[in-house]
């Protein structure tokens, strides 16, 4: 039998994530010491409550409320708690004592990444976090190391598994968003207080993260441009259905040249988008989560899969577990953080996107000119104009008329003008919504 050097591993958290993580550590031990050279054995699960009912039997001899002294004793620390404290602190602990660190926290990556990074170059530690967008899929890698040698352009991502679904609800249900959203709960999709998911804070935070690792760039999650999907109605996804799209909420990260300056930037922004059908992303039903690179050179690139759920997310920190363990076992230094694209983040005004308007006019002559001299004032070119009249094309009332007006690309600022302007039109009765385009 191969004598392995045991390396000591502690696990903060025993919830639907960790304690998946240390039922595949105790029941797999033997093969995934072959597979990193070591062999690891859990010492210790820091929890709140030592008598919380867990989702597998756990040893409870395992199980301590003393996460520092746990931390203190270990060769690699995975954080699964969630939350920004005490689960910052602990991490810095344990990098600090260098320990190699592991952890599927979005938000802490996304708020306070850069001392994390900075603390584990420092001391030659190594952070790892392929559980941190998109669950159990490959994508963290992917974009740290596969794509290391390649220019990201843009990623779209759908990162949300909650709204995906009440999404795609809405959209094959013809449920309406707070029966969708009910849909959700009750099957266990939505936290009690879903805000988290559908005001787009969670997919902000993995764009943040996209952005960041796709970029070479530090994009912080305050520089995300973020709206959610609470506003997006039953007629916006029957209407896209009909135009040939379907509403999924992306986070789109890209690298784009600031029409003001002429140089390069980035953006990262998470918005309620029209993504049309034969798009790989419009087949992303469910909760799945999916994300699609392109890069100047591998070209198009998909990436699928559940993006939660306790077994799966455990299987993304198993991988990181065993990728620490080889680095241990061959020495040297972490991989830091890179950075050194050094781009600057754009804001939502310099971004260039489609429209598609949706607005009740009075049916009346000059009001179709009147509309479009609003777009070409603002430097917005119209692509297509689909007009009917009264109340059949979900217009309020007779005497108006329901008009929906798609734009070519134009500078996201000149848009959100040209909206304020028709808003202002005396013709216009209402603006019902207006959605951006993207993957076309
Ligand atoms: P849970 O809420 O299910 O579990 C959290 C665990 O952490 C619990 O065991 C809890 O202890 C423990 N804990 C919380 N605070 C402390 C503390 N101060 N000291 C010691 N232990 C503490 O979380 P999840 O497993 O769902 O998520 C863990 C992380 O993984 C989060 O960062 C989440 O964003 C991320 N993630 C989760 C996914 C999922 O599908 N759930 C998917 C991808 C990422 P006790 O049980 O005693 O209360
Ligand atoms: N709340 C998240 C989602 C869980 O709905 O996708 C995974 O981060």
């Amino acid at each position: 039998m191969i004598e392995y050097r045991t390396l000591r591993i502690a696990l903060l958290g025993a919830g639907s994530v960790g304690s998946q993580v240390a039922a595949l550590l105790l029941e797999h031990g033997d093969e995934l010491a072959a597979r990193a050279g070591a062999r690891l054995t859990l010492t210790g699960i820091a929890v709140r409550d030592l008598d919380a009912p867990r989702d597998t039997a756990l040893p409870p001899e395992l199980l301590t409320t003393d996460a520092r002294e746990l931390i203190l004793g270990a060769d690699i620390v995975i954080e699964l708690m969630g939350g920004l404290e005490p689960a910052r602190e602990y991490v810095l602990l344990a990098l600090g004592s260098g320990a190699d660190v592991i952890t599927g926290n979005k938000a802490l990556l996304a708020t306070h990444g850069p001392e994390l990074f900075e603390l584990a170059e420092q001391v030659g530690a190594q952070l790892y976090y392929e559980a941190a967008v998109g669950g159990a899929i490959p994508i963290i890698r992917p974009l740290r190391d596969s794509l290391a040698g390649d220019r990201v352009k843009r990623i779209l991502g759908i990162v949300n598994g909650t709204t995906n679904f009440v999404l795609d609800r809405m959209d094959s249900a013809g449920e309406d968003f707070a029966t969708a959203l009910a849909t959700a709960t009750a099957l266990g999709y939505a936290e009690a207080d879903p805000s988290g998911d559908i005001d787009g804070y969670d997919a902000a935070q993995k764009a943040a993260i996209l952005a960041s690792l796709a970029f070479h760039t530090r994009v912080p999650v305050e520089a995300v441009h973020r709206e959610g999907i609470s506003g997006i109605t039953a007629e916006d996804v029957e209407g896209a259905r009909k135009a040939g799209y379907v509403v999924k909420l992306l986070a789109i990260c890209e690298r784009l040249t600031d029409p003001a300056t002429g140089t390069d930037g980035v953006s990262a922004r998470v918005y309620p988008a029209l993504v049309p059908r034969e798009h790989p992303l419009a087949a992303v039903r469910g909760a799945n989560n999916a994300v699609f690179v392109e890069a100047e050179a591998a070209g198009s690139l998909m990436f699928y899969g559940a993006g939660a759920g306790g077994i799966e997310t455990a299987s993304a920190v198993l991988g990181d577990l065993v990728s620490a363990a080889r680095r241990h076992v061959a020495g040297g230094p972490g991989v830091a953080e890179s950075t050194s694209g050094g781009l600057p983040v754009l804001g939502i005004g310099q971004v260039t996107t489609q429209y598609r308007v949706t607005l009740t006019v009075l049916d009346k002559p000059g009001v179709l000119a009147g509309i479009a001299s609003a777009f070409s004032e603002h430097g917005v070119s119209v692509e297509a104009v689909e007009q009917s009249i009264g109340t059949a094309g979900g217009a309020a009332d007779e005497g108006t008329a329901s008009l929906v007006i798609g734009t070519h690309r134009a500078p996201e600022a000149a848009l959100a003008a040209t909206v304020a302007a028709l808003s202002d039109t005396e013709a216009v009765v209402a603006v019902r919504s207006v959605l951006r385009i993207e993957g076309e």
